[in-house]
C-alpha cells in the first residue's frame, strides 16, 4: 500500500468536544498512525461543521453571532485534539471560503445536470440530524429515534436532490464491493434504508435558515447541511468541480471515512448519490464506528452526563493523553458501542501499561544493569525463543479490518507470553547459580521483544512509546514491515540514571478527589 486517506465526521460546532467526538478522532489518529509505519503518503483530514440551524438557533441563544461561535467552538476542538495528540494534516472549517465557493459551484453543477430541481414541499424536520424525516422513521411519540424529540413540520419551497435516481447504482456498488461499509452487518443495514429512499431537501429558505452557504443563482436560498458538509471531504483537496488538482487525484482513490453509526444513511447513500452525480468515484472504504456510553448508559444533555476529554485528563492529572488515547481505542470491539467507566479506565491501563509494560522495561534494564552494568555482550544475542515478529502481521491483518481492540490484544498478548517467559526463566535465580550468559540472554530477548511491543504501541501510546524507545535506543521511525527481531545493539545499552517509569499508575484518589 502506497498511499492512505482518512477522513473523520466534522463535528457539528453548536458544543464543545466531548469523548464521544473524542473516541472517532483518536480512533482515527490510531489507525493513521499504524498505516504511517507501513506506508510513506498518509493524509489525515479533520474539521467542523458550522452551518444550519442548530447552530443559528444556539448562537442566537447566547447573543453572538453564528461565525463568532463557530470560532470559538471550532478553536476548543482544535485545542481539544492538540491535547490528545490527534495528527492531522489539514483541519477543515466548512466556513472556509474555499469550501463555501466549492459548494456553491458543486450546487450548480448537479442544478444545471437537473439533479437538482425546486419543489414545495411540507415536510418533518429534525434540526438534531438537520435532516427532514420520513414519517416511518418515527419512534411510536412521534419522535426522531436518534435525538429523542417530535421533529417540526415544515412547509417550504425548497431544492431537491435526485435521489432516487442513483439508487440502483448504490445497492450495485454496495453488492459488488463487500469491504465498502465496515463492519459487513452495517452494509445490510443500509441496503434495507435503500429500499424506501425518496428525493431528499438540499436547501432551505433564507426566511428560516439564514446561517448557510447562499445558492449562487437564488438569492432566496441556502445550500442545506448535508451537501455542504459531506462534500468537505473533496474540498479539502482541492476539488471545485473546475478543478481537480493532484491533491485530489492523488488521495481520493485511497480515501477512508470514519463515521458514526448516526450519519451512516448520509454517508452511504446521500454521498455515494453526490458522488455519482459529480462523476467521480465513490470512497474506498466508510468505516462505521458505535458509540460511547457513559458508566453504561447513553450520553446525552438531558442526563448531564457529557463529558469532555479535558475533563477526564484533568481528573487523572495526565500529563499526556497516551492512557485516554489507549482506553479509548480499545474500548469496543469494530463497529459496536462501548463503554467509560473511571474504575475500567483505572483497570485497563494500569494492567496493561504499568504493570504489563511498563514494569516489564523497568525491571529488564534494571537487571541488566544490576548484573551488567547495563553492557550488552555479543553472546547474549541471537536465540530469542518469543515471536514477536509473527505478532507485527497479525497487528497489520487486524488493523486491515480496522480492528483497534484485537489489535492491541495481540500486544497485550505478546506482553503477557513475555512476562511469563521471564518468570519461568527467572533471570535472577540465572545470576545466582552465576549462568551470567544464559542471564543475559533471557534479559535481551525481553527487550527485543520490548522494541517491537514500542512499535506496535505507537499508534496508541505515541508519547510511552517514544520513551520505551528511548531507554532501549531503538528506532521508532523504522517502518513496519522492515523490523527484525535484531534492535539491540552489542555493548553498554543504559546506565542506572537513564532508567525512568514510562508510565506511572494511576491513582483512584486523583479522580476522587477531583470530583
Ligand atoms: N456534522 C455531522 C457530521 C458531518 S460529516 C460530513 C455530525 N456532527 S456531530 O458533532 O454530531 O458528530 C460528529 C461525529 O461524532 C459523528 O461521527 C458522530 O457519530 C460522533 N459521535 C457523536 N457522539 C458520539 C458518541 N457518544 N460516541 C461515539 N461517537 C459519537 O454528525
Amino acid at each position: 500500500m502506497e498511499r492512505f486517506y482518512l477522513t473523520t465526521a466534522i463535528d457539528y460546532v453548536n458544543g464543545t468536544p466531548h469523548i464521544g467526538h473524542a473516541y472517532e478522532k483518536i480512533v482515527s489518529d490510531v489507525i493513521v498512525r499504524h498505516y504511517k509505519q507501513r506506508c510513506n503518503d498518509v493524509y489525515f483530514l479533520t474539521g467542523t461543521d458550522e452551518h444550519g440551524i442548530k447552530i443559528q438557533k444556539t448562537a442566537a441563544e447566547r447573543g453572538i453571532t453564528p461565525k463568532q461561535m463557530c470560532d470559538e467552538h471550532a478553536a476548543a476542538f482544535k485545542d481539544a485534539w492538540k491535547k490528545l495528540d490527534i495528527d492531522y494534516n489539514q483541519f477543515i472549517r466548512t466556513t472556509d471560503d474555499y469550501h463555501e465557493k466549492a459548494v456553491q459551484k458543486i450546487f450548480e453543477k448537479l442544478l444545471a445536470q437537473g439533479d437538482i430541481y425546486k419543489h414545495s414541499y411540507t415536510g418533518l424536520y429534525c434540526s438534531g440530524c438537520e435532516v427532514f424525516l420520513n414519517p416511518k422513521d418515527l419512534d411510536e411519540n412521534g419522535c426522531c429515534p436518534i435525538h429523542n424529540r417530535k421533529p417540526e413540520e415544515i412547509s417550504e419551497e425548497n431544492y431537491f436532490f435526485k435521489l432516487s435516481k442513483y439508487k440502483d447504482a448504490i445497492i450495485k456498488h454496495i453488492k459488488e464491493n463487500p469491504d465498502y461499509i465496515m463492519p459487513a452487518f452495517r452494509a445490510n443495514e443500509v441496503l434495507n434504508q435503500l429500499e424506501n429512499i425518496e428525493d431528499i431537501s438540499v436547501s432551505r429558505t433564507k426566511d428560516n435558515v439564514s446561517w448557510g452557504i447562499p445558492v449562487l443563482s437564488d438569492d432566496n436560498q441556502v445550500i442545506y447541511v448535508w451537501i455542504d458538509a459531506l462534500s468537505n471531504y473533496i474540498t479539502a483537496l482541492g476539488y471545485d468541480v473546475d478543478n481537480c488538482p493532484e491533491k485530489f487525484e492523488k488521495y481520493w482513490a485511497e480515501s477512508h471515512h470514519v463515521i458514526g453509526k448516526d450519519i451512516l444513511k448520509f454517508h452511504s447513500i446521500y454521498w455515494s448519490a453526490i458522488l455519482l452525480a459529480l462523476g467521480l468515484p465513490l470512497p474506498k472504504q466508510l468505516f462505521v464506528h458505535g458509540f460511547i456510553n457513559i458508566n453504561k448508559e447513553k450520553m446525552s444533555k438531558s442526563l448531564g452526563n457529557v463529558i469532555s476529554p479535558q475533563s477526564v485528563m484533568e481528573a487523572w492529572q495526565l500529563e499526556e493523553p497516551d492512557a485516554f488515547r489507549y482506553y479509548m481505542a480499545t474500548a469496543a470491539p469494530i463497529g459496536k458501542d462501548g463503554n467509560f467507566s473511571d474504575e475500567d479506565f483505572k483497570e485497563k491501563v494500569n494492567v496493561d501499561l504499568a504493570n504489563n509494560m511498563g514494569n516489564l522495561l523497568n525491571r529488564t534494564l534494571s537487571m541488566l544493569v544490576k548484573y551488567f552494568d547495563g553492557e550488552v555482550k555479543p553472546e547474549f544475542k541471537g536465540n530469542n525463543p518469543i515471536d514477536a515478529l509473527n505478532v507485527i502481521d497479525k497487528v497489520e491483518e487486524h488493523f486491515d479490518k480496522f480492528e483497534l481492540q484485537e489489535a492491541a490484544a495481540e500486544i497485550v498478548t505478546l506482553l503477557d507470553s513475555t512476562n511469563k517467559y521471564v518468570t519461568n526463566n527467572a533471570p535472577w535465580t540465572l545470576a545466582k547459580e552465576e549462568k551470567m550468559t544464559e542471564c543475559g540472554q533471557v534479559l535481551v530477548n525481553v527487550l527485543e521483544t520490548l522494541c517491537i511491543v514500542s512499535a506496535l504501541i505507537q499508534p496508541y501510546c505515541p508519547n510511552l512509546a517514544d520513551k520505551m524507545a528511548q531507554q532501549l535506543k531503538f528506532d521508532l521511525s523504522v517502518k513496519l514491515d522492515d523490523l527484525t527481531d535484531d534492535n539491540i545493539k552489542v555493548g553498554k545499552l543504559i546506565s542506572k540514571e537513564e532508567i525512568k517509569p514510562v508510565f506511572l499508575r494511576l491513582d483512584s484518589e486523583f479522580a476522587t478527589n477531583k470530583k
